[in-house]
């Protein structure tokens, strides 16, 4: 690891104009530069370079970033190799991350794990295709309907009968027996090595950037002694609870479709890639932990979940979804058909049919939560005490007011209860949790994404446009102040930064989209500590696509005029306008959730229309009037605060 001290200083040296100038040849204009693009062949120069701010951006591709998102696009280098050119060029010597001696044998235990899962990987791959292989492993795959190219695609492999054969040709490699036995692969018993997947298929778990960090291997046959599955055990480089299945061949697909779903098994995943659908992960049977529920949260905000069919299962399972509601994550549910897992049904109705069923049967959550406890509760009102509170807990865990008064009106309205009731009750529940919520738990950092040097652009949805705006106003303008007036028309004043901060906070607001609400989230990190220049932070950010997303964001319109200085006067007006355009933002940004919902309520209620489903009819009903009624206060409303003029 390059020490952070390090990578200041080659930002700090690196002169952008003459590292990009070695590729491409640059004019000067005015304090900038101006050249034809390097990413795309084109007639009229639109790739600039900014000294000042240390970015370029090429306007006919989209392309911008800093000195070394330049040099990871154009010499298709990783974060770290782009890093060192950059050393060695202007002679900085690179100082590694001070490490400990523990630190150290850590790292190099985590790469002697990770060279023997991949030695492991190649090994059963290849084993699949041996006569033994082909016999036993292909034909269970073909049995199931698993086709060559889904088997290449997940790298799925065999292991052998013969409970040595593993452990004997790694150890003949070369391979150290504590590190075979530390990844699992090799079982010690007294004397005895052998290997614990034998006579297995085998999925390869990969992490975040493709390594393989585990295994897990399923018999293939029935056997009731024996576990269907075994796993990895944890090791340094395998935290079942850190790893969701399926997600690094999930990411692209979650990204363009800013949405993922969530199985339960290795095969639900597998199988729906064969079915077309690409964004799938699965918990892998057990309940899910905070730390995968994040993972998923840095590509999406929305989160499907597909449940067997079967009522006693999903009871079972429906406490686990408030964790995903606590995270702010928007929860949808499909209910598959009696006695069917997505494996099962994706196969047997093919690709078309899956797709309809579950466009047709995609419920809100709390919707389905209300109306599976409803029907429980309609002949006894004990019971039904009970239920209300049931499903009140988990209105009470969704972190933003908006969203919450929004599922009360619901729920009063089909369990017949004064909403007032309802709302001392959810704020009851919600001191209750955060008075237990003391300690945070084990939170592991995510694994960095910037190592990768082509993550896909991230475009937002127009649907994310607010978000966007108070990002972009925030970074640009953290420190301008803007003069208020609170209700009782008191004037007090207020930087941008800490203008959008109280407010998201006051209002309970969050962001949706998984790039701004990182951002957002570092913003408060920084501001917290007291620490200014947003810009150049982010700029320099390590994380390519935030990086990338922030100089997209201070060279959209407007600040083109910043930057090349032309349009002087327009800028300036934004500027001015700074306290209106604040204000707007924020309207607009809970005006865009409010949109958000409304459109999810339209397709619901349409779809519940189509299936004559009434009592799922009359809850989406009273949510889509509930989210009307708040879009039109919204739009008349001026908040609590009302914003005078600003300056600096
Ligand atoms: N699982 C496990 N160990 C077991 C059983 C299950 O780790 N002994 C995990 C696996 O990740 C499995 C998931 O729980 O994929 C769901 O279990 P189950 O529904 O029993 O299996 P399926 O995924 O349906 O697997 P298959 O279709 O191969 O039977
Ligand atoms: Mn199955």
């Amino acid at each position: 690891m390059i020490d952070k001290a390090t990578i200041d200083r080659i930002f700090l040296t690196a002169d952008i104009a003459e590292v990009i100038g070695e590729y491409v040849h640059l004019k000067k204009t005015g304090q900038n530069f101006k050249g034809f693009s390097p990413f795309k062949t084109e007639k009229t120069p639109s790739f600039f370079v900014s000294p000042s701010k240390g970015i370029f951006k090429c306007f006919s591709s989209g392309i911008g970033g800093n000195v070394v998102t330049f040099l990871m696009e154009h010499e298709k280098l990783s974060y770290p190799e782009a890093l060192r050119m950059l050393a060695k060029k202007y002679n900085i010597e690179i100082q590694e991350k001070a490490e400990t001696p523990e630190e150290k044998e850590v790292q190099n235990e985590r790469e002697s794990l990770l060279s023997v899962n991949q030695f492991a990987l190649n090994y059963f791959m290849e084993t699949l295709g041996t006569e033994e292989g082909k016999a036993v492993g292909r034909s269970y795959l073909a049995e199931r309907g698993i086709h060559d190219i889904t088997t290449q695609k997940f790298m799925i492999g065999y292991s052998r009968e013969d409970k040595y054969a593993f452990t004997r040709k790694a150890a003949d490699k070369g391979f150290k027996m504590d590190y075979l036995v530390k990844t699992g692969l090799v079982i010690q018993h007294e004397n005895n090595t052998f290997d614990r997947f034998h006579g297995r298929i085998i999925f390869p778990i990969h992490g975040l950037s493709g390594q393989v960090v585990g295994f897990a291997g399923r018999i293939m046959k029935s056997a009731d002694k024996i576990a269907k599955y075994i796993n990895s055990p944890e090791s340094e480089i395998y935290h079942k609870g850190d790893i969701l299945y399926g997600l690094f061949f999930a990411r692209q697909s979650v990204l363009k479709n800013d949405k993922c779903f969530l199985v339960e098994g290795y095969t639900d995943v597998i199988s729906m890639h064969q079915c077309g659908i690409e964004n799938v992960v699965a918990s892998s049977g057990t309940s899910l932990t905070v730390n995968q529920i994040r993972l998923v949260k840095r590509f999406t905000h929305n989160i499907t979940v597909l449940y067997d069919g079967d009522e006693a299962g999903i009871k079972a399972s429906l406490r686990g979804i408030d964790i995903l509601l606590e995270e702010g994550l928007n929860v949808r549910v499909v209910l598959l058909p009696a006695g069917e897992d997505p494996d099962s049904f994706a196969r047997s109705g093919g690709s078309t049919a899956f797709t309809n069923y579950i466009a047709a049967k995609e419920t809100d959550f709390i919707t389905f939560k209300v109306n599976l406890l409803a029907k429980e509760a309609e002949s006894d009102p004990i019971k039904k005490a009970t239920l209300i509170n049931e499903v009140l807990r988990s209105v009470s865990v969704i972190p933003e007011s908006i969203i919450r008064s929004v599922y009360i009106r619901e729920c009063a309205r089909i369990f017949n209860i004064n909403e007032s009731i309802l709302y001392n009750e959810t704020a009851r529940l919600r001191r209750n949790k955060i008075s237990q919520r003391e300690s945070p738990g084990s939170y592991r950092p995510p694994e960095p994404l910037m190592p990768v040097a082509h993550q896909p652009a991230v475009r937002t949805p127009e649907k994310y446009n607010a978000e966007k705006e108070i990002i972009r106003l925030i970074i640009l303008y953290e420190g301008s102040t803007l003069s208020l007036q609170d209700k009782s028309g008191t004037h007090y004043e207020s930087t941008v930064i800490d203008f959008f901060i109280n407010e998201i906070e006051h209002d309970e607001l969050d962001f949706h989209h998984p790039v701004y609400s990182e951002i957002y989230r570092e913003i408060k990190k920084l501001a917290s500590e007291g620490k200014k220049g947003l810009e150049q932070y982010f700029v320099t950010y390590p994380d390519n696509i935030i990086a990338k997303t922030v100089v997209d964001l201070i060279t959209s319109a407007y600040d083109l005029s910043r930057i090349w200085k032309k349009f002087e006067t327009y800028f300036e007006t934004e500027e001015m306008r700074l306290g209106e355009v604040a204000h707007e933002a924020l309207l607009s940004f809970k005006n865009e959730m409010v949109i958000r919902m409304i459109k999810e309520a339209e397709v619901e209620l349409r779809h519940a229309q189509d299936s004559a489903d009434i009592d799922r009819m009359n809850s989406v009903q009273t949510r889509f009037l509930a989210l009307n009624e708040l879009k039109r206060s919204i739009s008349k409303g001026l908040g609590d605060r009302i914003i005078v003029s600003s300056g600096e």
